[in-house]
């Protein structure tokens, strides 16, 4: 099952996990439209990659330390899918690494304003279009069709057949509880969980067929943990051999969750977790050891 057809904004399109996404739903003929903050030249480019695929595209440049930003995405995403988007990707998101001791109230405000604050007023501006336009379903079916609009109705799974399935899709991380020295970083991915579960439940929004789910990566090389990639190779690698599967994540693999999250109607309030079973491997593992016992057994 794949998703088709859609209208899809997703934020930090033009790198990374954002990047996949952006290039998996346009090859299953999405529409995208992808926000970006710095890097022109890798927005220009993915807008290129993706129109090559036939569908529609458009890039929009936003920092969302701006509060200025959400109205503008809100209303330059509408105008360009002509009042209608399906699916919100809340996905860009930056790190803060430092000694707690560091720690500046700034780190705190930039981590919690572009991780949590701006995806939950993004989750309720888009919502509350949302919301409109299946109160609008709903009113032509009553007006044009002769439906009447019964207490049966309006509680029965019936109501689905005049809705149209919306969903907002979070990434956060699993360091929302495998902690890793990014303090900040951290509370504002357990922040956006709680947003998560919070929203599902909300009947503003669950009633109305709009879903709100989660990804939960782990380890993925990508310009946000660059520093230790490149810099520092043995850190990368102690990482790494935490992975129970032994090695890290593609963004191509997030990219199918995200996917099969947003062709699931009935996925509403799930963290799919994209981590090579690190989140359940508290003691870390012996990778050495393990091949070791694996060579002793040949
Ligand atoms: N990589 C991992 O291991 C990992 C693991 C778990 C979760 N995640 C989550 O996955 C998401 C994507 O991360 P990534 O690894 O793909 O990182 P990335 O390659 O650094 O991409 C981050 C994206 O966010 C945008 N962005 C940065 N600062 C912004 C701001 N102030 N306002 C608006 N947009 C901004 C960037 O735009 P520019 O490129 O134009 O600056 C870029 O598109 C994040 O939410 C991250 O927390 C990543």
């Amino acid at each position: 099952m794949i998703a088709r057809n859609k209208n899809i904004v997703i934020t930090g399109g033009n790198n990374g996990l954002g990047k996949a996404i952006a290039l998996q739903l346009a090859e299953e003929k999405n529409n995208i439209f992808f926000t970006y903050c710095s890097d022109d030249k890798s927005a220009t480019e993915t807008v290129r990659e993706i129109s090559k695929l036939g569908v529609r595209v458009k890039a929009l440049k936003v920092n969302f330390l701006n509060e200025a930003s959400v109205k503008l995405l809100v209303e330059k995403s509408y105008e360009f899918f002509d009042g209608e988007v399906d699916v919100l990707v809340n996905n860009a998101g930056i790190i803060c690494r430092k000694p707690l001791f560091e720690i500046t109230e700034k780190d705190w405000d930039d981590t919690h304003n572009v991780n949590t604050k701006t995806p939950f007023f993004l989750l309720q501006q888009f919502g509350k279009k949302m919301q409109e336009k299946q109160l609008q379903r709903i009113q032509k079916a009553y007006k044009e069709k002769g439906i009447e609009i019964t207490d049966k109705l309006l509680n029965s799974s019936a109501k689905l057949s005049l809705l149209a399935d919306y969903c907002i899709v979070f990434i956060t991380s699993i360091s929302r509880n495998v902690f890793t020295g990014l303090l900040p970083y951290e509370v504002s991915k357990a922040g956006t969980h709680g947003i998560v579960g919070a929203a599902a439940s909300d009947p503003s929004l669950s009633y109305f067929q709009i879903r709100v789910n989660e990804v939960a990566p782990g380890l993925i090389a990508t310009n946000l943990n660059k520093h230790i990639w490149m810099h520092q190779p043995n850190l990368w690698q102690q990482r790494a051999s935490s992975i129970p599967l032994g090695f890290t994540g593609e963004p191509a693999d997030v990219a199918k969750a995200v996917s099969s999250i947003i062709s699931n109607k009935w996925m509403n309030g799930t963290t799919m977790t994209v981590d090579g079973g690190r989140s359940h491997n508290f003691i870390g593992s012996d990778l050495k050891q393990q091949a070791s016992i694996l060579k002793s057994k040949l």
